[in-house]
């Protein structure tokens, strides 16, 4: 079944942004010149997913606002003659088919993916992490979806990370999926893997995997039954790791199963101020307009820095 739905969770509160996400959500800041969200619809407009759903919290009407067309922008920009500008806001309005809901309260990822249950209509769909980005360079959607058609039940996107790093993800344990099972999908060896006992945020002691879970999901339309019934759990919130350690465990014919795909590609996570700033760094060097003269004083900037501090 060719999947063309895309969910996309942009309702947390972004504490670890604030202030600047107290009145914009994290997903608006921008990435050199772009919001990361449209980063993150561009991605999956590129995947064949142009019916786009957005799950927004208060600040609904702005996230929505950058996916429309802005008449008023457009001719002021127009009557100036900036082409390039111009072109670039109409671009964000043309994307895909952007549609949003509305999660009421920020009760978890697991509970911003159910209220895409309406939109769904029983079919797979992609879910992607708006705070997550990665690279257009390096596709990975594409991959899952293969994979989900192949194998069925759900996928997840995984990195290698080092031990003392996994408890900031979801991780799980991991078997290599048989080559012979993914014949003709061209995917490398060592890469798709069967998850069992998926858990949030584990100790580096109790994690199953150096494998962390990453923000992008194909998953079987059975985890809206789940979600339904799963209780908050780590944190108080709604885990989408919970409801995919039911799907796990349960057999294809009720839409069980979970494989992970290794992403060994560039990715931005734009979710704290660390790595944030890393990712507009690596994305302003590579700017085809920006990135020449960036890059330079970059460089000159580096070498201008303490000892102390680079070591830091
Ligand atoms: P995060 O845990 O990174 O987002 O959720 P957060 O809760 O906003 O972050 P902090 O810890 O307070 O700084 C991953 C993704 O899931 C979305 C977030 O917007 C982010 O894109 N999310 C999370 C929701 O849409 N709703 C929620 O209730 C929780």
């Amino acid at each position: 079944m060719t999947i063309t739905k895309a969910v996309i969770p942009a309702a947390g509160l972004g504490t670890r942004f604030l202030p600047a996400s107290k009145a914009i959500p994290k997903e608006l800041l921008p990435v050199v010149d772009t919001p990361a969200l449209e980063y993150v619809v561009r991605e999956a407009a590129a995947a064949g997913l142009t019916n786009v759903l957005l799950v927004a919290g208060k600040t609904k009407g702005a996230i929505l606002d950058h996916f429309d067309r802005a008449w008023d922008l457009e001719a002021i920009l127009q009557a100036k003659g900036d082409t390039v500008r111009l072109e670039a806001i109409r671009e964000s309005a043309n994307l895909a088919k952007v549609h949003a809901v509305r999660q009421a309260a920020p009760l978890g990822l697991g509970h911003a993916v159910l209220c895409a249950r309406e939109h769904i209509d029983g079919e797979p769909f992609a879910v992607l992490l708006g705070d997550d980005l990665i690279d257009q360079r390096d596709p990975l959607l594409p991959t899952m979806m293969a994979v989900q058609d192949r194998l069925g039940g759900s996928v997840v996107a995984l990195m290698e990370v080092p031990r003392d790093q996994i408890s900031l993800y979801g991780s799980a344990a991991a078997q290599p999926v048989p080559d012979q099972a993914l014949d003709g999908l061209g995917i490398g060896p060592e890469t798709v893997f069967a998850l069992s006992r998926p858990v949030e945020k584990p100790s580096p002691e109790e994690a199953p995997s150096n494998l962390a879970i990453i923000g992008r999901y194909v998953l079987h339309p059975a985890v809206f039954g789940i979600l339904e019934q799963t209780p908050p759990g780590r944190g108080g919130e709604i885990q989408l790791t919970d409801a995919l350690a039911t799907l796990a465990g349960r057999p294809p014919t009720q839409g069980g199963g979970l494989y992970g795909v290794v992403f060994r590609g560039r990715r931005y996570d734009t979710g704290d101020r660390l790595s944030y700033l890393q990712a507009v760094v690596q994305l302003a060097v590579d700017h085809p307009e920006l990135g020449p003269a960036f890059a330079n004083w970059l460089q000159g900037f580096a070498a201008t820095l303490p000892a102390s501090r680079q070591g830091g």
